[in-house]
């Protein structure tokens, strides 16, 4: 596998990844929002090469449960076995090409396919046919070489992951320094994380890069877009006041690595409350009492010690990681969300976008809480959260509103041609003093710093050649 400095591949429209790809002026040509031969090049390059994330453990608990997912337009059966291994296996009948399980999800410890009857374990391997005196599978494949193609597969803080790349990087080498960050969030109580119901699902007219760039790191749409979020956090700011000046959490810590991003965003940036709190007369433990991060309670509060070192405390007791996402299409929001009557609950929420297409994209929603998180904190972390987020909230019916028109202009001939994506505000690399992570910082009024990071991250995939 080698990196090309320059595109190998020509296009039939005759661009190259250079051509789309503007790495000295910060622009991407609106082309690549519909092509669909690029989008093939996708498929093979990021989506089958990747590690892409299709749940999480806790929606199949038992023996024999399972759940249908995709790894780009794959799609694939994520299985748990009775030892309790979960595994992923191509849902495509090895005899001729049917889909093996049909629902979305269920228990089996066999799964038939409905037309000659094969069948195979949670873990993929071929049980056999019917009619096993008359060997129905043929005698030129052993048994061994007929069950599902299998994935390589890695859990992550509960997440589930899989990629067809045998010779794809470790998962700790796909992170790379964005694990400091991550397991803030997904690493950090004896029990982790546990699904608060099946994730929400819903079709969008769009490219998946609409989705997939902005979870780069676009600060900036919140000022404009969700423009309702801060005048209900903040106060209203029609009136021709500047955005900025109501929208503190602009100014924040950014961090990129490896194509993967959070927005660190300092507690009393935000909120009354913690600047009341006068959080420099006050120790680690006084302020993680008062307020904790986004969705520890109490009595998990003495647990983040046992999981994480005193950096990783101090950060996210000061400026937690809030929102960001990873490579190449998946976003993370961890936030604070204050209720009405003053308590403040965390909303934790994750998405993807899976490719349908150059020109459709189904944007899934997950919603977590720590599993040992007391159950009536839970039920209000569920409502308020489906309230923002997901296909229920208010939050992203605001950037569902916007993909389309983007994917729609880049279908035009003037629009796909000679437009381009911008990415040239720049705030350029400035780690603070003493700061406690790795990767590329990026501190101060959130810029295109870390989408710019995204697009060098899908520039580099897309470099990478493979023997398919
Ligand atoms: Fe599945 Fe024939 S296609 S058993
Ligand atoms: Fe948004």
């Amino acid at each position: 596998m080698d990196i090309a400095t320059k595109s190998l591949r020509t296009l039939r429209t005759g661009k190259t990844l250079d051509d789309l790809i503007k790495r000295d002026t910060r622009e991407v040509s609106l082309a690549v929002l519909s092509d669909e031969e690029l989008y093939q090049w996708e498929l093979e390059n990021l989506f089958a090469m990747s590690w892409n994330l299709l749940g999480h453990k806790s929606e199949i608990p038992d023996a024999n449960d399972y759940m249908v997912r995709h790894i780009g337009e794959d799609q694939v059966i994520v299985a748990r076995d009775r030892q309790g291994a979960i595994h992923v296996s191509l849902n495509v009948c090895p005899h001729r090409g049917m889909r093996v399980a049909l629902g979305e999800e269920g228990n089996t410890p066999a799964h038939k396919c409905i037309y000659h009857g094969w069948a195979f374990r949670p873990n993929g391997d071929f049980i056999g046919a019917p009619v096993e005196k008359e060997q129905m599978h043929g005698a030129l494949c052993s048994k061994a070489e007929l069950g599902l193609k299998k994935a390589r597969t890695h859990i992550y803080g509960g997440l589930i992951f899989a990629t067809w790349n045998e010779n794809a990087p470790s998962f700790d080498d796909y992170l790379g320094e964005f694990k400091f960050y991550l397991d803030m969030l997904f690493n950090r109580t004896d029990n982790g994380l546990e699904v608060l119901g099946a994730p929400q699902k819903v079709s969008m007219d769009c490219n998946w890069k609409c989705n997939g760039e902005q979870s780069g790191g676009d600060g900036f749409h919140t000022l404009t877009l969700h423009r309702f979020l801060i005048d209900t956090l903040f106060g209203s700011t029609e009136g021709g006041s500047d955005p900025a000046d109501v929208a503190p959490a602009m100014y924040g810590i950014n961090v990129s690595a490896n194509g993967h991003n959070l927005r660190c965003i300092p507690v009393e940036m935000t909120f009354a409350m913690a600047r009341d709190m006068n959080a420099t007369q006050m120790s680690l433990a006084e302020q993680l009492a008062k307020l904790p991060p986004p969705g520890i309670t109490q009595n998990l509060v003495p647990q983040l010690t046992k999981h994480l070192s005193d950096k990783q405390i101090e950060l996210l007791v000061k400026a937690a990681p809030q929102v960001g996402g990873m490579f190449p299409n998946i976003q993370l929001a961890f936030v604070y969300a204050p209720q009405p009557d003053g308590e403040m609950l965390g909303g934790l929420g994750m998405h993807i976008i899976v490719p349908k297409g150059p020109l459709r994209s189904e944007f899934w929603t997950w919603l977590f809480a720590e599993k040992d998180c007391p159950e009536d904190i839970k039920e209000k972390m569920l409502r308020s959260s489906i309230q923002q987020l997901g296909t229920s909230g208010l939050i992203e019916m605001d950037d569902s509103d916007v993909y389309p028109h983007m994917t729609l202009a880049a279908k035009g001939y003037k629009g796909r041609k000679d437009m381009t994506l911008k990415y040239q505000a720049i705030l350029g690399e400035n780690k603070p003093e003493g700061w406690p992570g790795g990767g590329k910082v990026f501190a101060g009024f959130s810029k295109d710093d870390t989408q710019w990071e995204w697009w060098e991250a899908y520039y580099a995939a897309m470099n990478k050649t493979y023997d398919y």
